[in-house]
């Protein structure tokens, strides 16, 4: 691994990228924040009556902002502050401070104060492994809940480029060139192996691919897991 995914990494992600949500320099981290909501959200969640969420790694909140702006009741946690205060800003510029709180938080050792609904979560990895990771948001959602994990697809053999984390300062693996790091992606098969049969159905187990605008508005390809599993009880 070139480095760990830890706090001092992500805060420099984010660093002095509150400025700049809404500029066209789609070169700075805060192009993360001026994509539209993740479509494999808006397919999986579309199907669900809302409730309660947490937005695992939500960054700048586009995901959590989407959702709550269905219906949903949402925490966007994350562990980088710089993150947390755009999303906050977002929220209260689209009138939706009531549907989310923020949440500083390391995922890795947080515990939720309850059970959700919904937990999800798109290209966020954290230090641990990225198995354990999903794992860990598995045990948080409630009794006929929904866990809905996007991520960064596994691509075996493809000779992962460790180290092309400038990934990160555009969109999550949206970047023209550069295969995420082996250690922050899975396959589908990798994430429903994690949960048992008797606890979960699993609704959608999905390798895939599509395009959107890289820099400069070349439409560049990524590949995605998505995993999407009701809990049963
Ligand atoms: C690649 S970004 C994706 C952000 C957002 N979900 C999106 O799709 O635009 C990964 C996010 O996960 C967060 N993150 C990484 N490790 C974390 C951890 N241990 N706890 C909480 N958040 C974490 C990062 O700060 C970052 O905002």
């Amino acid at each position: 691994m070139a480095h760990e995914f830890d706090r001092a990494y992500w805060d420099d992600i984010w660093a002095g990228a509150g400025g700049s949500v809404g500029d066209d320099d789609s070169d700075r981290p805060a192009a993360m924040a001026a994509n539209p909501p993740n479509p494999y959200l808006i397919r999986e969640a579309s199907r669900l009556v809302p409730g309660t969420a947490l937005e695992a790694g939500c960054g700048a909140g586009t995901e959590a902002l989407w959702l709550a702006s269905q219906g949903w009741q949402v925490t966007g946690a994350d562990i980088a502050a710089e993150a947390l205060t755009i999303a906050a800003r977002r929220s209260a510029e689209l009138g939706l401070s009531g549907r989310v709180s923020w949440v500083e938080a390391d995922l890795a050792v947080w515990e939720p104060p309850a059970r959700y609904d919904l937990v999800t979560t798109h290209y966020a990895h954290p230090a641990i492994p990225q198995l354990d990771f999903y794992e860990r948001l598995a045990g948080w959602v409630a009794p006929r809940g929904t866990l809905l994990i996007v991520g960064h697809l596994q691509h075996v053999g493809h000779g992962h480029a460790h180290g092309q984390h400038e990934v990160h300062g555009q969109h999550a693996g949206h970047d023209r060139s550069p295969q995420p790091p082996v250690e922050a992606s899975a396959t589908a098969q990798g994430i429903t192996a994690r949960l048992e049969a008797d606890r979960w159905e699993i609704v959608t187990a999905e390798e895939t691919s599509r395009e959107m605008p890289g820099h400069g508005g070349a439409p560049v390809t990524v590949h995605d897991v998505v995993v999407t599993a009701t809990r049963r009880h």
